[in-house]
């Protein structure tokens, strides 16, 4: 570390030229195009909102940090400033304001800090012309809880004013303690505190044997933030051979690319795997470092079917070697992960969309392992999802079986039986076109039930509500769902994290028992949901769009 700085800064007060209410009820931030963050006031806004709303402010920690995108270093700049102008005693931040949305998650835990603002728009493409975001965690670590945002957003209605503390920048190059005024500013290496976690979760000797014993891996970091903690730990720590992490330096633009996991953006990573006989393991994280892609030789796994397989294997992984207290799973997520947790006697728990509904029953310890189909799987280590956890505990769970990725699937689908499923997203619809196809449709739901639908017959057609077990608290309107009589499930939702129209996400899943034909290609084995729902709904007329935007 190098000696403390100080400088003197003088408190203004800025009066506001306009009020700024672009929040989206329900989100646990703020995210935009980079254009429109570029206003004059428009983040300084929501931060004062932020400050204002957030409990403890006043002689509190606050950990900033974010996924190196365009905007990111000036942001950071911005928060110090009115962080120090609201009395925050301290704030954490990271060298080259470099932080991934997991760890900052453990740092807000291990700092006992008030929360976090995580500078992101996770998988959103980057850049002046990309999409910039501003994400408040709470003091669990975990994304801010709706109460929150939803007051957050009631302050920014009435904002006339914010404060700052005007002053030299200061230099986030390398590590060291700043003050402004009276409010220390600490910079740290935001790869280390990561580290040390995962080498307490994870047999790392174990994993070096295999990664060095013929098993060549392979890791796109997309250019994003999971770049510098992949190098450090597998080529680093874990043996792994130089180069092993591909784009792994972090690019305001991304390079141009997409930070999003999946078999449309990390399309040269998923050919390095399915196409050509190089590598044995796969895997690619988003923009924050929170979803992740895993790959084996010729061999996709799909993101439902990672998290029962995790949960299957889990006393292989030195943290979780003494079982799981329950486990949940978002609900358009396939029950693959249901049929595991009957079999270990444990509770799985079926939650909305986004990670903030594990937030209570990981605090509660109902819940060990939880997941979501959108490439995303966590624990309570932190309280956000954790992509290169998650490629970790793959590669444990590799070291100690001694068998290939698709070995593993195919004797987990030969256990439990196989939940075909894939996730279609039409992107960037009117959103008009967008809203009247969902409103049509739930206003036909009551109308369905006991017809006849895909070869089966609708069981139960609604609007998925949850009733949270620990605070009681009713989510309503969370998703479109038609089960049908032998357990197949079509679900739709608008997505809440697009920025450009709207975004239409049709869920299908298909359980076959595992004396059913395991070994059908996906889109097949789900013709006749696809089909039906494209028929139902009238996808293509009412979207334009002959097909969808991504499948996964
Ligand atoms: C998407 C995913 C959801 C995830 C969220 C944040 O939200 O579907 O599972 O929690 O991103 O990573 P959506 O765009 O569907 O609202
Ligand atoms: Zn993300």
């Amino acid at each position: 570390m190098t000696p403390s700085n100080h400088s003197e800064s003088i408190r203004r007060k800025v009066r506001l030229n306009k009020t700024f209410t672009d929040q989206k009820p329900g989100t646990s931030g703020l995210r935009k195009s980079s254009k429109e963050f570029e206003q004059p006031q428009y983040l300084e806004s929501f931060i004062e909102a932020v400050l204002r709303t957030l409990p403890n402010v006043s002689g509190g920690t606050l950990i900033v940090g974010g996924d190196g995108r365009y905007g990111n270093l000036p942001a950071i700049d911005v928060i110090l400033k009115m962080g120090a102008a609201h009395g925050l005693k301290r704030v954490i931040t990271t060298t080259s304001g470099i932080l991934s949305t997991p760890a900052a998650s453990h740092l807000i835990r291990t700092h006992k800090a008030i929360g976090g603002i995580i500078l992101s728009a996770s998988h959103n493409a980057g850049g002046p012309d990309g999409d910039f975001g501003v994400k408040i965690n709470g003091a669990n670590g975990g994304p801010a809880p709706e109460s929150l945002t939803n007051a957050i957003f009631e302050c920014t209605k009435e904002l006339e004013e914010y404060f700052l503390l005007e002053g030299p920048s200061i230099s986030l190059k390398i590590p060291g303690m700043h003050y402004i005024n009276a409010m220390a500013v600490e910079v740290i290496d935001g790869i280390e505190d990561y580290t040390t976690l995962m080498q307490r979760i994870f047999d790392f000797d174990r994993i070096e044997t295999l990664i060095k014993n013929d098993f060549p891996i392979i890791f796109d970091a997309l250019h994003a933030v999971t770049g510098p903690y992949a190098k450090r730990i597998l080529e680093g720590l874990l043996g792994a051979s130089t180069g092993t992490v591909r784009n792994g330096i972090p690019l305001e633009d991304f390079g141009g690319g997409h930070p999003d996991p999946n078999l449309t953006y990390a399309h040269e990573l998923a050919s390095l795997l399915l196409d050509s006989n190089k590598y044995c393991f796969g895997a690619a994280c988003d923009g924050d470092g929170d979803r992740n892609m895993i790959l084996g030789k010729g061999c996709f796994v799909n993101p439902s079917d990672s998290l029962a397989v995790l949960t299957a294997n889990a006393h292989l992984v030195p943290a979780y070697a003494n079982g799981l207290t329950g486990v949940a799973r978002s609900m358009p997520t396939s029950a693959a992960v249901d049929v595991v947790a009957k079999d270990l006697g444990i509770n799985c728990f079926e939650t909305p969309t986004g990670w903030k509904f594990f937030g209570n029953l990981l605090d509660e310890n109902l819940i060990t392992l939880c997941g979501e189909e959108s490439f995303g799987t966590g624990s309570n280590h932190v309280r956000e999802k954790d992509g290169l956890w998650a490629v970790l505990f793959w590669l444990q769970i590799l070291a100690e079986k001694g068998c290939s990725v698709s070995e593993l699937m195919t004797m987990h689908w030969s256990h439990y039986g196989r939940h075909y499923y894939s996730r279609h997203d039409y992107e960037e619809i009117k959103s008009e076109a967008a809203n009247d196809l969902y409103a049509r449709l739930k206003k036909m739901l009551p109308t369905l039930v006991g017809q006849a639908f895909a070869g089966s017959e609708v069981s139960l057609a609604d609007d998925f509500s949850y009733n949270d077990p620990v605070d009681n608290s009713i989510t309503t309107n969370q998703g479109l769902r038609l089960i049908l009589k032998d357990g197949s499930r079509v679900i739709m939702r608008l997505s809440g994290t697009g920025t450009k129209g709207a975004t239409l996400r049709v869920y299908l899943e298909r359980y076959v028992p595992k004396t059913g034909d395991l070994t059908q290609d996906p889109q097949r084995a789900l013709s006749n949901l696809i089909t039906g729902i494209n028929n139902l709904a009238e996808i293509k007329q009412r979207t334009g769009m002959s097909r969808p935007t991504v499948i996964t």
